[in-house]
């Protein structure tokens, strides 16, 4: 079984509800044709609903950014993995934004992508490390870290979805080379290996996330551990967002 490639658009704190859904009428025509894999819009909350009924029927898939871990109940402003699961298939968790504006700790990553597999919302686990963990030669025990407090008490992970963002690379333009990113992703993989067996890590989609542009796709969808990209700024230009997925879906042909 081949994994099927993915391209999920993380729109981060951009767009009001009336210009969410100006830019997926704009985008919608031409991804909507693009087949063979998997494409994910990840909008603000306020938008999903809206959107959830814009692409009811159509081959793309929705995708909340964060998610509170309770069910229910006291936390003022917070919103849970039921509620979303109701609108969407996919939950962000763990972004690198989340962790260092907003101090989520691993233990809360956890608890996180925990709270979205009850209610089978399938979270896009995000790992990576910063310049200067990277520097000082850390990037396997940070990434092996993260992955590993995040997974913790989950049985099963085939179906969840790992995104490799360093730090480093995201929102500036460096974006990490393709073999850098396939050597983690690798890494990341034999994680899993060791955690859930053969199957598992043969079947768990890993991404690569970090300054993805149309110009620096192919590289990153070329390596042999890379299935896709997390894809930030360029997710919020029609243009370039289509043509990072077009790209991706004519490789993936080419692979059959
Ligand atoms: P970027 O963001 O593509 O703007 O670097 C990626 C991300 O934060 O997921």
């Amino acid at each position: 079984m081949q994994r099927i490639p993915m391209i999920a658009g993380n729109w981060k704190m951009n767009t009001t509800l009336s210009e969410a859904l100006k830019l997926v009428k704009e985008m919608l025509p031409g991804l909507e044709k693009l087949e063979g894999m998997e494409k994910v819009l990840c909008p603000p909350f306020v938008s999903l609903a809206a959107m959830q009924n814009l692409l009811r029927g159509t081959s793309l898939k929705l995708g909340a950014q964060n998610l509170y871990y309770a069910e229910k109940g006291a936390y003022t402003g917070e919103i849970s993995a039921p509620m979303l699961a109701e609108l969407c298939d996919y939950v962000i968790v763990g972004h690198s934004e989340r962790r260092h504006i907003f101090g989520e700790t691993d233990s809360m990553v956890n608890k996180k992508v925990q709270a979205a597999l009850k209610v089978h919302l399938l979270p896009i686990i995000c790992v990576g490390e910063k310049l200067e963990e990277n520097e000082a030669g850390r990037t396997r025990e940070v990434v092996t870290g993260q992955l590993k407090a995040a997974l913790d008490g989950v049985s099963e992970a085939g179906e969840l979805v790992i995104a490799y963002e360093p730090v480093w690379a995201i929102g500036t333009g460096k974006a990490a080379t393709g073999r850098q990113a396939n050597e983690t992703v690798a890494l990341i993989r034999s994680t899993i290996l060791g955690l859930y067996g053969e199957k598992t890590a043969h079947n768990v989609r890993i991404l690569y996330g970090g300054s993805v542009t149309p110009a620096n796709i192919l590289e990153y969808m070329k390596q042999p551990q890379i299935d896709g990209a997390l894809v930030g700024g360029a997710s919020i230009k029609a243009i370039d967002f289509f043509s990072i997925v077009s790209q991706t879906a004519e490789m993936g042909k080419k692979c059959e």
